[in-house]
């Protein structure tokens, strides 16, 4: 009972944006560039992008540890989204601050994800950690198309971005480290179609 309203404390936070950060954003330490309205606005909805997709890693990583059967494995995906939450608050603060808005649908993503995530979990470790591993690898890939999608005067975005992306990374190499399979073909492919979905969507919505 008590994991079940930790877990949904932790969903209604992430949520509603009140993420708490370990580490300072990577953004704090350089100046404001001075925006046109069209730059920062698309820097804004690429950045409601980058949030939903860190809710979604909240959640996936919730419902993995959830379902996972080794407390080993359980013990490394709890880390996995604390560690998440750095990016979360970061993501969220950046938008704040190009003066955008979070994602309206993030309560349905976070349901989503989380469903993704168990149902990842009961296939087993193995192929939990090959699950993410694989969605590592993909938002690593998508940031890196963000750091050429953002205007390249906006430091501070760039900052964050660039700071996500390098974790994203350590986050595979430690699902690899772990004993992650390689995921079938198809099922990378199924990923990528619903990341697009989602991308495309929450750069509107
Ligand atoms: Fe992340
Ligand atoms: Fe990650």
């Amino acid at each position: 009972m008590d994991r079940l309203i930790a877990e949904f404390d932790r969903a209604l936070r992430a949520i509603a944006g009140v993420a708490h950060a370990e580490r300072p954003s990577p953004a704090e330490a350089l100046p404001e560039s001075s925006l046109g309205e069209e730059s920062k606005a698309h820097a804004a909805a690429l950045m409601r992008v980058n949030h939903v997709g860190e809710i979604c890693a909240q959640a996936l990583y919730q419902g993995q540890a959830l379902t996972a059967r080794e407390p080993q494995a359980r013990q490394a995906l709890e880390k996995a989204a604390r560690e998440e939450q750095d990016h979360l608050a970061w993501s969220a603060e950046r938008i704040r601050e190009l003066g955008g808005r979070p994602s309206l649908l993030n309560p349905l993503w976070y349901a989503g994800s989380f469903a993704i995530g168990a149902a990842a979990g009961l296939l087993g470790d193995k192929w939990n950690f090959a699950f993410l591993a694989e969605t590592e690898r993909q938002v690593e890939e998508h940031l890196a198309g963000h750091l050429e999608a953002l205007p390249p005067e906006d430091r501070r975005t760039r900052a964050v971005v660039e700071a996500m992306r390098s974790d994203e990374a350590q986050h595979r190499a430690s699902a690899l480290q772990l004993g992650a399979a390689e995921l079938p073909e198809p099922v990378k492919r199924a990923m990528r179609l619903a990341s697009r979905v989602m991308t495309t969507v929450a750069y509107r919505v």
